[in-house]
């Protein structure tokens, strides 16, 4: 059998990678035509918007779906006719921690994979190749091929192809644009090479070969699980050592970047923060443990569970210095905090620091004002409502304030934490906060992004992660 030529594709799930992933290969791909369907009709209404609201901020992605939207991109809920269509379809629904049930707090909740793929065995009606974009663990497509199997029409045979995503939200189109590499794994068999040929014939439209890697469904599987594990771990190592510089009075700055000189250690990932956040480092690591203690390995599931109880201890000591340096008490205290988002150039509020900082700083009963760039306040206050189950929202409400601007956020506040590195809050008249805080004024810097000196000659008292005070 000649290896299909894909003219249509279906993506399922219209999120943060189905709708950028699939309008560039839209606008990549001229000749072929993509529709994003999801069951979530705002989301996609969102989408389909005339003035190109769309549901997701990421710079450059407006003039992506603007290029191709309506030309040979669509967004839709009909589902089951996108199906039908294509040749093609990727499968790139949510995959959360579990909250309940076998393996709750680790293993991932693979029950969107699951339906997706039954309503594609349902629907389809002839043969198509399927491809897991989602993040799963390691043999998930054997169970979407035995889903499959079990319940098609006759006649249809269906490819299942890993083909997980790598790129980091803030930076997605540029990711897609120049890919480091794109991972298609497939069995080894003619088919599973046909269909993996398929599939890099759709990226060499803009991919150079050399970059389009393929492998085993297995090993591709758990290198999107590695890839992530392996960055968190980065992270979690470089905020350990900034620990030890706080204490020692080194500067975890010049300590990233004479590590990082090493080009067998590289420099990429190893800011301090005040810990990660976003939808998938913890969720991707939490599913390795989960999946080391499936195989009877605890010391590997240890080794990785410490990446996250550093990324929480990280959190909670940075909420610390804030409570220690203010006296030792910031009941009935302002505090600004600035982003809310998990990481600049994104909406995105996923397991993102702040939240738990916020929690804290609610704990011990401060008040808190909260200034984002592109976070909106319904998604704030249901965030504050999710890491505050016992505080009914009308009590949050009333402790938490929602700024409109970062100026207007310091405003007679005794504290400033910097909670994201959006570029603006380098930018702003730090001469004109301090002159409008409560004195003495504290700024902690858990991004560190802010020029430490500056700030200290115009009076203010300055933390950053990572450097201690002699
Ligand atoms: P998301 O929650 O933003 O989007 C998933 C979408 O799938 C939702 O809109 C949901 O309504 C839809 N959906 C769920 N079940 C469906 C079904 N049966 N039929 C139709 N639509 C359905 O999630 P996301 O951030 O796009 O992540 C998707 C996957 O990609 C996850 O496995 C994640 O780990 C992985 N991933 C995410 C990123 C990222 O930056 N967010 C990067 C790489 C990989
Ligand atoms: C991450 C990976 O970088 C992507 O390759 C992957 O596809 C994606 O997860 C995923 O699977 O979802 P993302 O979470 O969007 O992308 O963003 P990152 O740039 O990785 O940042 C994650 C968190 O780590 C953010 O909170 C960021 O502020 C923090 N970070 C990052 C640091 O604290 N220090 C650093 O040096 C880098």
């Amino acid at each position: 059998m000649a290896p299909v030529k894909v003219k249509k594709i279906c993506c399922i799930g219209a999120g943060y990678v189905g709708g950028p992933t699939c309008a560039v290969i839209a606008l990549k791909c001229p000749q072929i035509q993509v529709t994003i369907v999801d069951l979530n009709q705002a989301r996609i209404d969102a989408w389909n918007s005339p003035d190109f609201d769309l549901p997701i901020y990421e710079p450059g992605l407006v003039d992506v779906v603007k290029a191709s939207r309506g030309r040979n991109l669509f967004f839709s809920t009909d589902v089951d006719k996108a199906i039908q269509e294509a040749e093609l379809i990727f499968v790139s629904v949510n995959t959360p921690t579990k909250k309940t049930g076998v393996g709750a707090g680790f293993g991932a909740d693979l029950h969107y994979v699951e339906s997706a793929t039954r309503r594609i065995a349902a629907v389809a009606q002839n043969s198509k190749i399927v491809v897991e974009k989602s993040t799963v663990p390691c043999r998930t497509a054997e169970s979407m091929r035995t889903i499959l199997e079990a319940n098609c029409k006759p006649g249809c045979r269906f490819d299942i192809l890993s083909n997980p995503e790598f790129l980091a939200e803030g930076t997605a189109i540029q990711d897609l644009f120049s890919p480091d590499r794109v991972l298609i794994g497939s069995l080894q068999t003619q088919e599973g090479k046909d269909a993996c040929g398929a599939l890099a014939s759709v990226y060499a439209n803009w991919v150079p070969n050399g970059r389009i890697l393929t492998v085993g469904l297995w090993s591709s599987e758990l290198s999107k699980l590695a890839a992530n594990a392996m960055l968190a771990q980065r992270i979690s190592s470089i905020n350990a050592l900034s620990a030890i510089c706080e204490a020692t009075g080194a500067n975890i700055d010049e300590v990233s970047h004479a590590v990082g000189y090493d080009s067998r250690v590289g420099s990429k990932f190893l800011r301090a923060s005040v810990g990660f956040g976003g939808s998938c480092f913890q969720k991707d690591i939490l599913n390795l443990v989960y999946l080391s203690e499936s195989l009877h390995l605890p010391e590997v599931a240890a080794y990785w569970r410490q990446v996250v109880e550093l990324n929480e201890y990280q959190k909670s000591r940075f909420s610390k210095t804030v409570v220690d340096t203010l006296f030792n008490t910031i009941t009935g205290k302002h505090i600004t905090v600035l982003g809310f988002a998990f990481k600049a150039d994104t909406g995105d509020t996923r397991e993102s620091p702040a939240i738990s900082l916020i929690r804290d700083f609610l704990a011990e009963r401060a008040y808190v004002t909260i200034y984002d760039p592109k976070v909106d306040a319904e998604q704030i206050w249901q965030d504050l409502a999710e890491a505050n189950p016992n505080l009914p929202l009308e009590l949050i409400k009333k402790q938490v304030t929602l700024a409109p601007s970062a100026l207007e956020a310091c405003k007679n506040k005794e504290a400033v934490v910097i909670a994201t590195e959006w570029k603006e809050f380098k930018e702003i008249d730090w001469q004109v906060v301090y002159d409008n805080m409560t004195k003495p004024a504290f700024v902690f810097d858990g991004r560190l992004i802010l020029d430490a000196e500056k700030l200290r000659k115009i009076g203010f008292r300055v933390k950053v992660i990572g450097r201690g005070s002699q």
